[in-house]
């Protein structure tokens, strides 16, 4: 089964997003931002792409045996034997039955490991907002039935699977951020590197796109976005020079006005590195997204299933870090002052973050910035340790 979501989705709103009207970021302030903000696109790479045809491109999946069997619950994945980590070879399958949602499809890396070591009973629900991920997928659940599609945000977890008739899965994982066939696609928009539209929307069945975006924003609400979105500490003047462009129909020439106006360049880094990841993050909502995604791995995780997620900038991970810290530890920043705090239910275990090795990330640079955080749902659990 195949299902399509046509849910229509708001398209972001600036007025959503809290404004930052005093943009001179103290030193302090900045120091905290950190290195790995903008890895997702500094590690675009110069090479053109080979093929057109945009199912061409790849993915190399970040930290794939990790994630797999962080969303399956075991410490390691069975040694494959033959050459293919990816085949569906019996005798080194967990054989594992269940429901699992790779809430990112991509190209289906993580999928098909994750396949791989289902058994025959299991299902494997897939979703992705980009219509060309959504393509593959489609030709995957062709050939194997265990795998149904959703072509829509992740943020709509719990409608999509109650529309499928499930209420709970075994295990939830989620690899964030754009992959790299969206990134050497010029015609995406999301490259700074290779000209293209100014697009960058994942769902490109739906929503505005970044020209348009620019076409009616205003400078401060364009600065606040660049701020907040891409820690661009220089977001004033950048905003006022794209703002002053007469059109917005090249990812090049946008990049060049930002790299004009940007007054500090830093070695190997181009100036519009920032601005464009904060574009990107605001017209797919990505961290609403994210946000709305975690809290309801609440109630889609059995008691005793795994959610697995991989982030690859500060702001992501931040948050994945803070929503786990919440669950497990039942600490509310909001309590922190209260002289009677409430008693917080706790709904995951003592969280575990994971990192590349050196040979991944010597294999794949991309994977340099990743960090994979994890933890089981537990049975609800009140802290009774806070004595009112
Ligand atoms: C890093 S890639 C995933 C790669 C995948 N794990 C693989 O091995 O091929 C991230 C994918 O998530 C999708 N995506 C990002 N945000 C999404 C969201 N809110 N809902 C659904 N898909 C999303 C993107 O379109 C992209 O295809």
């Amino acid at each position: 089964m195949s299902i399509s979501n046509s849910k229509p989705k708001k398209p972001p709103n600036a007025s959503t997003h809290p404004s930052n009207p005093d943009n001179s970021m103290s030193a302090a302030s900045l120091s905290s931002v950190e290195d790995n903000s903008t890895q997702n696109l500094t590690q675009e790479s110069a090479k053109e792409p080979a093929n057109p045809d945009e199912l061409s491109f790849v993915h190399d999946a970040v930290l794939l045996q990790e994630a797999v069997a962080a969303v399956l619950g075991v410490k390691a994945l069975p040694k494959q034997t033959g050459s293919d980590e990816q085949s569906s070879d019996r005798q080194n399958s967990l054989n594992m039955s269940g429901i699992y949602v790779d809430a990112t499809f991509g190209r289906g890396g993580h999928s098909r490991l994750l396949l791989s070591q289902l058994a025959d009973d299991a299902t494997l629900i897939v979703f992705d907002k980009d219509p060309t991920a959504i393509r593959v997928a489609q030709e995957l659940a062709s050939t194997d039935s265990r795998v149904q599609v959703v072509h829509d945000s992740f943020a709509t977890l719990t409608d999509s699977l109650a529309a499928m008739g499930i209420t709970q899965v075994d295990g939830l994982m989620a690899d964030l951020g754009i992959s790299s066939p969206q990134i050497d696609d010029g015609s995406r928009g999301f490259s700074f590197m290779r000209d293209g539209a100014v697009d960058m929307r994942m769902d490109t069945s739906r929503g505005q796109s970044v020209a348009e975006w620019l076409e009616t924003v205003d400078d401060d609400t364009l600065a606040n976005v660049l701020y907040e979105f891409g820690e661009e500490r220089h977001s004033r003047r950048i905003a006022r020079a794209i703002k002053q462009m007469d059109s917005y129909k090249s990812t090049l020439e946008l990049a060049e006005v930002i790299k004009v106006a940007h007054p500090n360049w830093q070695r190997g880094k181009h100036p519009a590195t920032q601005s464009f990841q904060a574009m990107r993050i605001f017209i797919n909502n990505e961290l609403g997204d994210v946000d709305n995604f975690l809290e309801q791995s609440i109630p889609i995780l059995k008691s005793g299933g795994q959610l697995a997620v991989i982030s690859f900038h500060s702001l992501e991970d931040r948050r994945i870090k803070q929503f786990l810290q919440r669950h497990s530890k039942g600490q509310y920043p909001e309590d922190e002052n209260l002289p009677m705090p409430p008693k917080r239910p706790r709904y995951f275990s003592k969280p575990k973050r994971v990192g590349p090795s050196k040979a991944e990330t010597s294999h794949n640079p991309r994977a340099r910035s990743a960090w994979l955080r994890m933890a089981t749902r537990t049975d609800v659990d009140y802290l009774t340790d806070i004595e009112p």
